[in-house]
């Protein structure tokens, strides 16, 4: 007996590939699902092309007016209904190739003279990732004002620093804030570089060696707002680094967001109690009434994974190409896209959480009272003033750490006379650098935690920012 199933023309691959290899072609050949996204960059292309294809003499003005025409009602189409997702017709370069010649005839068919979807698809995404850097520019400063005014307001309030997550010295929570500023700065700086060396245009490189109409590279490149056409048009069509810039920014970009949740995250959680989380950001539990959980902290670390895991996947698509194209480079889009919504939503995220979360000074200043975080102070009071070495001074203070564990107090609370019987060369001056204020303050290097300097260092920020 011969059951449904076995009458498929191949039973594993079921339903929609029941049609056999048409139809399995169709599907891994196309790429409009997600290419659709590039429509505004392929429209914008192909008028810049078009343009310089009458000033050349290569299309009439004549055909060029219908093109044009043409073109202008395919983008007012796209923008209202969608891009229509025609697998057979592959990508958005033919899907808007097939509307043309739809809308005015066989007219359509000059717009792709010297030129080739290589050089097409190249261009498109160039202008794609140079709108995106764009973006993600303003998030990238959007956070930075975040940062820098809420250092502000706490540019004195005393926190533990640590170093192995163990309390090391006392710092400011603006100074800690103050250095993801400076990591988003780097950040953005990268991302600049990327966007400079990608601003050259490809159009024109036609499918790999150039053309023979006599085009003029220039004119669209200055179209475009490209600083220059491309040099090399093997390179042109065939490499994606600027993807992959693209991509190392954002890892790198996303490695800081996930520390910052990272912190947040610990900082939130109730043995440190250093921050609250606003509802905004946070979820309850299901079945436990009194948690709240830093959901958005934790995805944006959980993002970070992903966006890292795009840049590879590129990487292992571009590592072993020869020249010139090859179809594998179609799989260049997925993941710029989705580590772009990914960055936007995290940078989002972080932004708000920043700007909204509560910090706890008092509870942030006893765990670095607690956590003998001035006995470094206590090592170089002894160096300085008693002209004790400092291996030795070292020893003395850890003495001292002992005995305030023992009495469960701060170093600053020990006496005077406990702190002689350690060593009699202590004397009542040492008061004055045990206590955590007097740490952070004592801390003026430049670049260093005390107040002072932290004021100097957002001050410097607000005009880079131009918040003057
Ligand atoms: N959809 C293609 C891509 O994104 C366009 C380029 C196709 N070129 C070709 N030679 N088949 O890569």
């Amino acid at each position: 007996m011969i059951t449904e199933r076995q009458t498929d023309s191949n039973a594993m691959w079921g339903g929609r590939f029941s049609e056999g290899p048409t139809a399995i072609m169709r599907e891994i050949n196309a790429s409009i699902p997600f290419d659709k996204r590039l429509w505004q960059q392929d429209i914008a292309g192909s008028k810049a092309h078009l343009k310089m294809l009458v000033s050349r003499n290569i299309v009439t003005a004549e055909d060029g007016q219908k093109i044009l025409e043409g073109l202008n009602q395919i983008a007012a189409e796209y923008a209202e209904k969608g891009v229509p997702e025609d697998w057979s017709l592959e990508d958005i370069h033919m899907v808007t190739e097939k509307r043309l010649a739809d809308l005015i005839g066989a007219a359509a068919g000059r717009l792709h003279t010297a030129r080739s979807r290589n050089d097409q698809v190249a261009t498109d995404f160039k202008l794609w990732v140079r709108d995106a850097i764009d973006m993600v520019d303003k998030g990238l400063t959007a956070l930075q004002m975040a940062l820098v005014n809420r250092a502000e307001e706490h540019a004195a309030t005393v926190m533990p620093g640590f170093t192995h997550l163990q309390i090391a010295q006392p710092i400011t929570l603006g100074h800690h804030l103050m250095a993801y500023y400076e990591m988003i700065t780097r950040d953005r700086s990268r991302f600049y570089d990327a966007r400079k060396r990608l601003n050259q245009c490809p159009l024109g490189a036609a499918a790999l060696a150039g053309t023979g109409f006599g085009i003029d590279r220039h004119q669209t490149a200055e179209a475009l707002g490209f600083d220059a056409p491309t040099a090399n048009s093997l390179d042109s069509v065939s490499d994606r680094d600027f993807a992959l810039d693209y991509l190392m920014s954002a890892t790198q970009t996303a490695i800081h967001l996930s520390r910052l949740a990272e912190e947040i995250i610990i900082w939130a959680s109730q043995p440190y109690g250093f921050v609250s989380l606003p509802d905004a950001y946070s979820t309850g539990s299901s079945i436990m009434p009194q948690k709240r959980n830093p959901d958005a902290a934790e995805l944006v670390r959980g993002h970070s994974g992903r966006i890292a895991g795009c840049m590879n996947a590129l990487v292992m698509t571009m590592k072993g190409l020869p020249l010139a194209y090859s179809k594998d480079m179609q799989d260049d889009k997925p993941p710029v896209f989705e580590a772009h919504d990914l960055l936007s939503l995290a940078l989002a995220a972080m932004t708000g959480m920043i700007e909204t979360l509560t910090f706890i000074p008092e509870k942030m200043r006893k765990t670095a009272e607690a956590g003998f975080s001035t006995a470094t102070d206590l090592a170089d009071w002894l160096v300085r003033q008693a002209g004790i070495p400092f291996r030795e001074a070292h020893h003395i203070t850890g003495s001292a750490v002992r005995l305030a564990e023992t009495q469960g107090v701060a170093l600053d609370a020990l006496s005077i006379d406990d702190l002689n019987a350690i060593d009699p060369r202590i004397n009542e001056s040492v008061k004055a650098v045990l206590s955590v204020d007097a740490s952070v303050a004592s801390r003026r290097s430049y670049g260093g935690t005390a107040p002072d300097q932290v004021r100097l260092r957002i001050k410097d920020a607000k005009q880079a920012l131009g918040l003057h």
